[in-house]
């Protein structure tokens, strides 16, 4: 896959998932903006890119909580980096307790870093997007949304918007040969793994209910952003990829 000449904004960008699918964009031409809260792996990210050559990536510190700050941010990044054809948004918080434990303010602060952040983002990059009639969104959500899954429920309510999102984008944003799709996640072993208590038995659990018996990787999460946010997948709009090794079915 060719990204040269493509600009893209990644979220999340300093994650686990997120880290290796930029410099994979990067290998393959593209010019990352990576955004994410870290600072020091941010300037690594940087520096890895820089090695690879190709594309390039530029480290943007931004929290996505802050509602002003992020529209300043994107305003600037549009003027300066011109339009950006693709929007990944990937980055996320996960709290996990019992529904009697959060208050309404951690929801709303899951919401406001999963979803609203991302329907800023996109407020502000589609109207561009729109006027050269090409786009790309990609929303990472989770197979948490199918079920199965307690204790996370601000969590899976906006991963289940993003994917409401996607399809209502996809309609809306169709005639200008934008499209919107999702990758919903199955279980990869990154930072996100960490709220389980017992990391072994969570890995057999995780292989028992994949049909493929091999932990997802980073790679996987990258080859499926980049064929959705290539050329590759030009007619494929307002649909779900569940990336889990053949967990869910439908
Ligand atoms: N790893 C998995 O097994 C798994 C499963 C299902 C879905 N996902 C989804 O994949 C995506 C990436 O997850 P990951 O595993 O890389 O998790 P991660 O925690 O390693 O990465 C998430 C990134 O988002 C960033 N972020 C969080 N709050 C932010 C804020 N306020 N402003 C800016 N950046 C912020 C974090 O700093 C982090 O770098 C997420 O959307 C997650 O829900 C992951």
């Amino acid at each position: 896959m060719n990204f040269a000449g493509k600009k893209i904004l990644l979220t999340g960008a300093a994650g686990g998932l997120g880290y290796g699918s930029a410099l994979e964009f990067v290998r393959h031409g593209a010019r990352l903006i990576a955004l994410d809260i870290k600072p020091a792996q941010g300037e690594q990210l940087q520096r890895d890119a820089k090695k690879i050559g190709s594309g390039s990536l530029i480290y943007v510190n931004q929290d996505l909580a802050e509602v002003d700050g992020l529209r300043k941010t994107v305003a600037e990044l549009v003027k300066k980096e011109g339009v950006i054809d693709v929007l990944i948004n990937n980055a996320a918080i996960y709290p996990a307790k019992t529904f009697e434990e959060f208050s309404l303010e951690e929801y709303r602060r899951v919401q406001m870093v999963n979803v609203e952040a991302g329907i800023v983002c996109a407020q502000m990059l589609v109207p561009p997007m729109k006027q050269q009639r090409y786009g790309r969104i990609v929303n990472i959500t989770s197979i948490t949304v199918y079920g199965g899954w307690a204790n996370l429920y601000p969590y899976v309510a906006s991963k289940a918007s993003l994917i409401g999102l996607a399809r209502v984008w996809a309609r809306e944003f169709g005639p200008y040969d934008i499209t919107v799709n999702c990758i919903a996640c199955g279980a990869f072993p990154t930072d996100a793994e960490k709220i389980h208590p017992d990391p072994e038995g969570y890995t057999r659990f995780v292989l028992e209910h994949q049909c493929l018996k091999r932990r997802g990787t980073t790679q996987d999460v990258a080859h499926t952003m980049m064929y959705l946010a290539s050329d590759y997948s030009s007619f494929l709009t307002g649909q779900t990829l569940n990336l889990d090794g053949g967990w869910v079915m439908r």
